[in-house]
């Protein structure tokens, strides 16, 4: 039977509403060809879920977007880490941009046998001998230095282990974004990368290494950009770079752009493609003529939009004249509210009436169980009326939801499902409080 689509779908090909509505029937979210009520019936909730479509298709717009110019994309491990995910994105043909020996562990994972070294960029104001010793064994791409000291730790572990390491400075461009300051990086207060002006004085004292290579240079300039032209800026203080590097005799052959690339909480729908053609555009011009190999870290711009939290109502509640839904995710499941007032959408996944015929709605805060009143997802949001029990999906948290995750309130963390077009399986199972109190002694 063909489902009738309605258009103004959530997070379409991937999240839209499906059924008829006629005869008192709901229409159902969906994730690609399956109900979102059945993995929350299924699996329970708290539940992340994830369209595996989604993230293909995203990698390849960016394969797309960059096909003028030799690049590689690195994808950003911390976005999310699930192994799952990461297999799909290497069997995608991506590399992977790693910030602890935990992430590279994790992408060594996803092909033991390999015989081919990892696509691995390595990341991070504060590796340590131990990190850079496994990164060394495991032939990584590239280190990005981030100091002196870090450099002269980097030069000591290769000689001691006479494995050649290849290094991009990662610079600090002092460019300002409008984005949270949390995750804004570019300027010099900001505790990233080496200014400008003395990141040559580092390339020449890398060159003097017999077990460093240099081999790049790198900037990242904050996450959640969508003004393209704040990269443009960053990448043409970069080009300037490479050229005067060039003139010093080093041979610079990677220029790596880093992530950053942001999306669209707010429903508004402007095409990735044409989103991720800007930004194309505004990372490639600077680098004409300059026969760079490209690497681009982005993680948001991924797996963002690819992932929803389903979380069951459990209590409504009214304070005075203040309505609360109460709700079984918590913080410790999904911190962005919490930690920078991020905004998500939250939809009903049954949905009685097609929106636009939808006049009632209440004004509530949707807020977990946490005893903090940090702990938020939505404040005085205007939601269509929401009855205990019913099922809520919190949408674009396929990027910086279940990394973030903690056993606050000795909450288990919540399982993941990743869809396929009809298939739905567990990609990580649901904490037990076994797994919680493991490493613990009475
Ligand atoms: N490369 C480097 C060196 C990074 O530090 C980051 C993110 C990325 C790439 C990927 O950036 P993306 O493409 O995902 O924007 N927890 C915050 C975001 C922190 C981003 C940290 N660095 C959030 O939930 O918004």
């Amino acid at each position: 039977m063909k489902r009738a689509r309605e258009s103004q779908g959530l997070r379409p090909p991937a999240f839209a509403y499906e059924g008829a509505i006629s005869a008192g029937r709901a229409t159902q979210l969906y994730c690609e060809a399956v109900p979102l009520e059945r993995l929350a019936a299924r699996h329970g909730t708290p539940l992340y879920v994830y369209s595996a479509a989604m993230i293909r298709a995203r990698v390849n717009a960016f394969a797309r977007a960059f096909h003028s110019i030799p690049h590689t994309l690195c994808y950003s491990v911390k976005a999310n880490s699930t192994l799952a995910i990461l297999r799909l994105l290497a069997g995608e043909g991506a590399g992977f941009d790693v910030v602890s020996g935990g992430e590279l562990q994790r992408v060594l994972r996803l092909r033991p046998k390999a015989a081919s070294k990892p696509k691995v960029v390595f990341s991070g104001v504060g590796k340590t001998a131990a990190e850079m010793e496994l990164a060394l064994r495991s032939g990584i791409m590239l280190f990005n230095i981030e100091s002196a000291s870090e450099l002269n730790l980097l030069s000591a572990t290769a000689t001691r282990l006479q494995k050649r390491a290849a290094i991009a400075v990662r610079v600090n461009p002092d460019v300002s974004t409008k984005t949270h300051p949390y995750i804004s990086t570019g300027l010099h207060q900001h505790k990233f990368g080496v200014p400008i002006p003395e990141a040559q004085a580092l390339y020449a004292q890398a060159a003097k290494q017999p077990y460093l290579k240099v081999a790049g240079v790198s900037v990242h300039i904050g996450s959640q950009i969508t003004d393209v032209g704040t990269f443009q800026e960053a990448l043409e203080r970069l080009a300037d770079l490479v050229r005067v590097l060039r003139e010093q005799g080093h041979d610079i052959r990677y220029i790596d752009a880093g992530g950053g690339l942001g999306i669209s909480y707010d429903g508004a729908q402007e095409s990735f493609a044409k989103q991720i053609a800007a930004y194309a555009r505004a990372v490639i011009a600077p680098l004409r003529g300059l026969k760079l190999h490209l690497l681009l870290e982005p993680g948001r711009s991924i797996v963002g939009p690819a992932g929803v939290l389903l979380t069951r109502v459990l209590y409504r509640k009214t304070n005075r004249r203040k309505r609360f839904l109460i709700v079984d995710a918590a913080m410790n499941d999904l911190l962005r509210p919490s930690l920078y007032g991020a905004y998500h959408e939250i939809v009903p996944v049954s949905r009685k009436r097609r929106t636009t015929e939808t006049t009632e709605t209440e004004i509530t805060d949707v807020v977990g169980p946490i005893c903090e009143t940090g702990d938020f997802f939505a404040r005085d949001r205007k939601l269509p009326p929401v009855s205990e029990g019913d099922l809520l999906a919190i949408l674009d948290v396929g990027a910086y939801g279940s990394v973030l995750a903690s056993n606050y309130n000795t909450r288990g963390r919540a399982a993941e499902v990743l869809v396929d077009g009809t298939k739905a399986r567990v990609i990580r199972r649901r904490e037990t409080l076994q797994d919680q109190v493991r490493l613990e002694e009475l």
